[in-house]
């Protein structure tokens, strides 16, 4: 695992717009558990990101309380990491649009994310899923945060992050931000699609066999492992740089066991395709079980999760606040 110097600080979060999956867990949530002994952590609810696409406010509000059950029940420990909703500490929004004064428009034009999520109706999308980068740079920024563990479809983001930063700090003459690192760790850094192997496993998939959430039971698991789209080679270890669905598979089964690809083949690289699939469904069974258990006792608490909550808004507002004054006087606002 990554070794920090003193005084590091993580800020990262996941967009609450429903059902958390084996990509948001493997990919993120899981690396944010381990990460909690060395570093100072601040686990954002990302509902301001949220809204750059249509939401229905009661849905909004289960899908958060939703998402701090299943930070916990992964491991994030409320007594070490402070767990709050973006929308609580005002200091985002307000630092978003001093960094917005600073970012060329021709550094967001090249965001991937923005181009497939409007499509082709890029005349009619808003500007905030346009801007969203800038929002996701306060974020980090707002904190000084050094760290950011993602999964991989969020670099591109981060480094337009460090760009912003830089911008702000050569804007004002200043090193007032540190330029943040991502961490993308772990061997499931893009969990794809159960469907399509060369689709990455998402909330916004119509097909809900696309995708195992973390609220999932035994039956779901398997029967969704058992639909995942399958090929005809004998076993399923050969030939993997052409099969993306069995290499995703894999990927899933050595990540949940914390081994290599590598170690995963060696184990199961014989195997084919239907056998080895119950050997996954077990393991994910395994893992999972625990957590949704954890996840439907903490959703039974409102007031623990309330309690939490507030706990780390005001944690957040006390840093957030500090470097807004600072960033205040850096740009020379009356106070
Ligand atoms: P989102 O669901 O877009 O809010 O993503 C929250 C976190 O989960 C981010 O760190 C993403 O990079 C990560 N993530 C989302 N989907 C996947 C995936 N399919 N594989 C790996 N990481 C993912
Ligand atoms: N944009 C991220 C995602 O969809 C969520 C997010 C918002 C985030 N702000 C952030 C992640 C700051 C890390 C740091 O996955």
């Amino acid at each position: 695992m990554h070794q920090p110097s003193t005084g590091n600080r993580i800020l990262s979060g996941v967009q609450p717009t429903g059902n958390l999956h084996l990509g948001n867990y493997l990919g993120a949530i899981r690396n944010w558990v381990k990460l909690q002994d060395n570093y100072e952590c601040l686990y954002m609810l990302a509902d301001l990101h949220a809204i750059t696409v249509p939401q229905e406010p009661d849905a909004l509000r289960r899908a958060t309380r939703e998402t701090a059950a299943a930070y916990i029940a992964c491991g994030v420990n409320p007594e070490k990491s402070a767990i709050f909703p973006q929308s609580a500490v005002a200091a985002h929004a307000e630092l978003a649009w001093i960094l917005s004064c600073h970012t060329p428009l021709g550094w967001l034009n090249r965001m991937t994310q923005f181009k497939e999520k409007a499509g082709k109706h890029r005349e009619e999308a808003v500007l905030g899923l346009y801007s969203y980068p800038v929002l996701m740079a306060a974020d980090v920024i707002v904190y000084k945060a050094t760290h950011v563990p993602v999964g991989e479809d969020q670099k591109q983001h981060l480094e337009l992050c460090r760009d912003i930063a830089g911008a702000f700090n050569r804007a004002y003459k200043t090193e007032f931000f540190p330029l943040p690192e991502p961490l993308i760790l772990g061997e499931a850094t893009r969990v794809m699609s159960l469907r399509d192997g060369t689709r990455k496993m998402s909330k916004s998939d119509e097909s809900d066999y696309s995708r195992i959430n973390l609220t999932d039971d035994a039956d779901a698991i398997a029967k969704k492992f058992k639909k995942a789209t399958s090929d005809s080679f004998p076993t399923i270890g050969e030939n993997l740089e052409n099969r993306p669905e069995a290499l995703n598979l894999l990927t899933i089964y050595a990540s949940l066991k914390g081994i290599s690809r590598q170690a995963a083949l060696a184990e199961c690289g014989g195997m084919n395709f239907s056998v080895f699939k119950q050997a996954l469904t077990d393991v994910a069974v395994a893992h999972l079980a625990p957590i949704t258990a954890k996840m439907r006792e903490l959703l039974a608490s409102p007031d623990y999760l309330d309690q939490v909550l507030a706990k780390g808004v005001a944690k957040a507002q006390g840093i957030a606040g500090q470097t807004m004054r600072e960033v205040k006087n850096l740009v020379g606002f009356l106070q």
